[in-house]
């Protein structure tokens, strides 16, 4: 039987360019993209402005039930809906990115986004990225990727953004936040950060975006995805 969708899994580290890179891929591949750290980051913004204690995670995990996350696509971008309100631009900050480290690491939240996670990636071809996409949330995704880059390559690539943003930013803090980041998202206990066993580690450190695109482009087609009549399946 003929093989319905095709599903891409990127994960990797923060900063390693795993947005950037499937967007592109998406939109090379007319698959939908999928950014569960979104999802994660909408419920950040939801504990912050309800001013529950990050480390309280009891708090949390009774919060998160009031928190409805839904996703809606514009002109091929994701869009974060909580509660009704689309949240796709206020979840861009350092402060709920890192709360969105915290509070991932709780069972609770990370069972309360799981089954959207999975409903979107059901009956459409996707290219999904996270933290625990090969590892837990598609461990039958056709082809995994694990992205990665140097924390000095990272940091100095989120310094540039958000200087052209015109936001006030110190090299040395971004490369420490994104340090420990890692070290977060590695080291909890619910689905961590790490490379799938049947994942293809690509370290972007030394490549330009296109190169990383072309990459795993290849790496797909090694794993039956083809193109027919224009049409990539
Ligand atoms: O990719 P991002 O920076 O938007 O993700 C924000 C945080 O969300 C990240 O530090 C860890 C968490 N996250 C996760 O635990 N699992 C995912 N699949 C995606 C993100």
């Amino acid at each position: 039987m003929q093989r319905e969708v095709f599903r891409i899994a990127i994960d990797g580290p923060a900063g390693a360019g795993k947005s950037t890179i499937a967007r592109l891929l998406a939109k090379k591949l007319g698959f939908v993209y999928i950014d569960t750290g979104a999802m994660y980051r909408a419920i950040a913004l939801f504990c912050l402005r309800k001013g529950i204690p990050v480390a309280d995670e009891e708090a949390v995990s009774q919060t998160v039930a009031d928190a409805h996350i839904t996703i809606s696509y514009q002109d091929g971008q994701q869009q974060v809906w909580l509660n009704g309100e689309d949240v796709s631009g206020l979840i861009r900050t350092e402060k709920v990115g890192n709360t969105a480290s915290a509070v991932s690491a709780y069972p609770a939240v990370r069972a309360h986004l799981l089954d959207l996670q999975r409903s979107l990636a059901a009956s459409a071809s996707v290219i999904m990225d996270g933290r625990d996409i090969g590892t837990c949330v598609l461990p039958e995704a056709e082809t995994k990727v694990f992205l990665t880059a140097s924390s000095a390559v990272r940091a100095m690539r989120r310094y540039k953004e958000l200087k052209e943003k015109g936001e006030m930013c110190n090299l040395q803090e971004i490369e420490q936040d994104i340090i420990e980041r890692d070290q977060r998202d590695m080291n909890r206990a619910a689905a961590p950060l790490r490379q799938a066993e049947d994942a293809v580690l690509v370290d972007g450190s030394e490549m330009d975006i296109d190169q990383v695109v072309s990459a795993i482009i290849q790496v797909a087609v090694s794993h039956g995805l083809k193109v027919e009549s224009g049409v990539w399946r």
